[in-house]
């Protein structure tokens, strides 16, 4: 796998962090080609991570053992027209939300070798979750495993229509994530703590409490049961929590942006959803 050429149509942030973790120590694929309507895009990614900048869709196609479509979901038509004229022979990737494999069959034939992803943003520092769906063979999905395991973990789903789900847990889900810490921070100094000290506070227990979930091999019910004391602050900010809703609250959150999903799906291609 070591020897792949991956390359990629859009060298936005997500195309950057899968990049990222393919060229850091332990993954070195050899040659890695993005292809970007910005040329200065091109030029900040060849320089920081030495990769083949290419000025056309089809050089960086026809030269893939793996591509990745890396546009925006409003932006993938257009790419894939462009394909459809040309001839490569490669596994294909696309990361872009909503967009289904039937849309992509449609442009490029039902011969195509398609890994649907779902990645989310702490690829970025190679945190990341990447869900991959495939029916392609063997080959393909080990490549796909391979490009998206150099910036995080990988899980697969063996129904496309759970890719709905998954964006609305893992794709979006560090936003949710985000919105906590940025309550709390507001909180911790609306209580006469300074911005950096709660910044400090609230970044610090998000990372521990994250390695606790990860490393612990407790689940996090029983994590949260261990320090809430009976009586305590703990027991008190959650009792506060409950009564206010929350999980109502995480689950229509979480429903809205499966269905938001859906919509987007159904707006790129009526025909398939
Ligand atoms: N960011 C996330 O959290 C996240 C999570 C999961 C999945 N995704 C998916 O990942 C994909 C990329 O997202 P992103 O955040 O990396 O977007 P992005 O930063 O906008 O990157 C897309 C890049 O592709 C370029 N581009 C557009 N049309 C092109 C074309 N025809 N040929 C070559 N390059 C082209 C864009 O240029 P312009 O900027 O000039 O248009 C941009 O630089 C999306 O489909 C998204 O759904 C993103």
């Amino acid at each position: 796998m070591r020897n792949l050429n991956i390359g990629f149509i859009g060298g936005g942030n997500m195309a950057e962090a899968i990049v990222a973790g393919l060229l850091s120590g332990g993954h070195a694929a050899t040659h890695v080609r993005v292809t970007d309507i910005s040329s200065e895009r091109l030029a900040m990614l060849e320089e920081k991570y030495a990769i083949v900048s290419c000025a056309e869709i089809s050089t960086v196609a026809t030269a893939s053992d793996v591509l990745v479509l890396a546009v925006k979901p409003q932006q993938i038509d257009a790419v894939l027209t462009e394909l459809a004229d040309v001839s490569f022979d490669c596994t294909v990737i696309s990361i872009a939300a909503g967009v289904n494999l039937a849309r992509i069959v449609d442009c490029l034939g039902a011969d195509a070798a398609l890994v649907r992803v779902m990645p989310n943003t702490p690829c970025l520092v190679g945190e990341g979750m990447s869900v991959l769906f495939s029916e392609a063979g063997d080959l393909h999905r080990q490549r796909s495993e391979y490009v998206l395991a150099a910036s995080g973990k990988t899980a697969w789903v063996d129904d496309e229509q759970l890719m709905h789900a998954v964006t609305a847990v893992s794709g979006s889900g560090p936003a949710y994530f985000f919105l906590l810490a940025e309550l709390m921070q507001t909180v911790g100094q609306s209580m006469g703590l300074g911005a950096e000290l709660s910044k400090t506070l609230v970044n610090q227990t998000v990372l521990g409490a994250a390695k606790m979930l990860v490393d612990s091999g407790k689940s996090a019910e029983e994590l949260r049961q261990q320090v809430t004391s009976p009586g305590g602050t703990t027991q008190a900010a959650l009792e506060t929590m409950f009564d206010g809703h929350l999980p109502d609250v995480v689950r229509n959150a979480l429903t809205a942006a499966a269905k938001r999903s859906r919509e987007l799906g159904s707006s790129l291609m009526p025909e398939v959803v």
